[in-house]
């Protein structure tokens, strides 16, 4: 067997055994595989695709890469494929947890424009966000939340392809975005998966053709290994919430599990009802009604403060920066659009994110909007807030481009 043979079958579209897709992967991950070789052949797939079979492969191949988490009990993980204002985890979480059902996650962090939940955490002084595997297991068993920071050692071949995909334009292959994402939540133990697929301008995901591609190859690779996946679309032309940057986020979860109806409820809940419906196997509707009345009885809110609490957080201590710069219309009108992808931008200037993995970040600083899609406005009134470290931070009309005004 060799590597140039194997890429040569791929450019041909023509089927790749277990056996060969082990020798390119693996031997990428040790080395005797080289990075050009491994890019050939990933754009190879990026253009001929993968067979079922193929992707099942893979994935398995990218599971016994590295260490697997397992569990005596059945337990539930949920992923997002990336958006602005998602602060989804720390709302589903606790809502879980609060109905005694068990959740165990591994998270990352953010890199560009989508923040991560590792770094929302870590804006709380004192979180402990980097879990032994004891450590996780204790977390589970005392708040039925486990989440640590994603360890080197889950999944390795994807860290390091995923590394090389991101420089060579081979992201956007469906098969390998599928294989990439279920080959760490089944590593990680999960029984019932829901996974949010992002779809829209600020998403990896365009179009919801590609979504309902992803959807399908993500659940039948579920299948292929005994874990019930279920996903849904969600929309990511518009923020999430109305809070991006990472303290700000935590302040608006915060809000929501408190009670507060907001646009980051109504997904949250979905998200949360989807995991009590799969794991209690009872209809949708009645897992909506548990999810609701965990945020309204303040039960969900406990659980969150219970678990931060537990892995040494300090929910006193998160701090936005006290520098507030008003975001102003410059002409009257109706809000047609708020922009995730400017937003996400705006953000990442600002200081909430990173562009190079890495890269300090301010958890301070962020947008608060102040507006929704639809709000009438005057001439020169406050749109959105913006904390930002440095007052004299040189906002340019391109920045300004977050909400659309007709
Ligand atoms: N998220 C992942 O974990 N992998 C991908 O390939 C894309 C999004």
């Amino acid at each position: 067997m060799n590597i140039i043979d194997i890429i040569n079958k791929k450019r041909l579209n023509k089927h790749l055994s277990y056996e060969e897709l082990s020798f390119a992967f693996n031997g990428y991950l040790s080395k005797t595989i080289e990075d050009y070789q491994m890019s050939a052949l990933l754009m190879a797939i990026t253009i001929n695709g993968l067979s079922y079979e193929e992707t099942l492969n893979l994935t398995k191949i990218f599971i016994d890469s590295g260490e697997t988490y397992s569990f005596d009990k059945k337990v539930c993980d949920k992923h997002s494929t990336g958006g602005i204002g998602d602060t989804v985890t720390l709302v589903v979480l606790p809502i879980l947890a609060s109905l005694n059902i068990p959740v165990a996650k591994m998270s990352g962090r953010g890199l560009g424009i989508t923040g991560g939940t590792v770094d929302k955490l870590e804006s709380i002084p004192g979180f402990k966000i980097n879990l032994t595997k004891e450590e996780f297991l204790d977390s589970l068993n005392k708040n039925n939340i486990a989440l640590s920071s994603q360890t080197d050692n889950l999944v390795p071949l994807d860290k390091a392809i995923y590394a090389l995909r991101d420089v060579t334009a081979t992201t956007e292959s469906i098969p390998l975005i599928a294989s990439s994402i279920m080959s760490k939540k089944i590593a990680s133990g999960a029984s019932y998966i829901v996974i949010d697929i992002k779809c829209g301008e600020g998403a990896l995901i365009k179009t919801n053709n590609d979504a309902e591609l992803l959807s399908k190859w993500l659940t039948d690779i579920g299948s292929g290994f005994n874990v019930e996946v279920k996903t849904l679309i969600t929309n990511m032309d518009e923020p999430l919430s109305t809070s991006i940057g990472n303290a700000l986020e935590v302040l608006e979860a915060i809000e929501v599990l408190k009670g507060k109806d907001t646009k980051l409820t109504s997904i949250s809940i979905e998200v949360a009802s989807l995991l009590i419906s799969m794991y209690e196997n009872i209809p949708l509707e009645d897992a909506k009604i548990k999810a609701t009345a965990s945020l309204k009885d303040n039960s969900a809110y406990n659980a969150f403060n219970k678990w931060i609490t537990s892995m040494g957080g300090d929910l006193s201590k998160v701090k936005v920066s006290n520098k507030i710069l008003k975001l102003k219309t410059n002409k009257a009108g109706t809000i047609t659009k708020i922009s995730a992808l400017a937003c996400g931008k705006l953000a990442l200037k600002l200081g909430s994110g990173r562009l190079t993995k890495g890269a300090n970040i301010d958890y301070s600083v962020g947008i608060k909007l102040l507006k929704n899609v639809g709000d009438n406005v005057e001439v020169n009134e406050t749109i959105a807030d913006l904390y930002v470290n440095n007052l004299d931070i040189n906002l340019t009309k391109e920045d300004l481009n977050i909400y659309k005004i007709s």
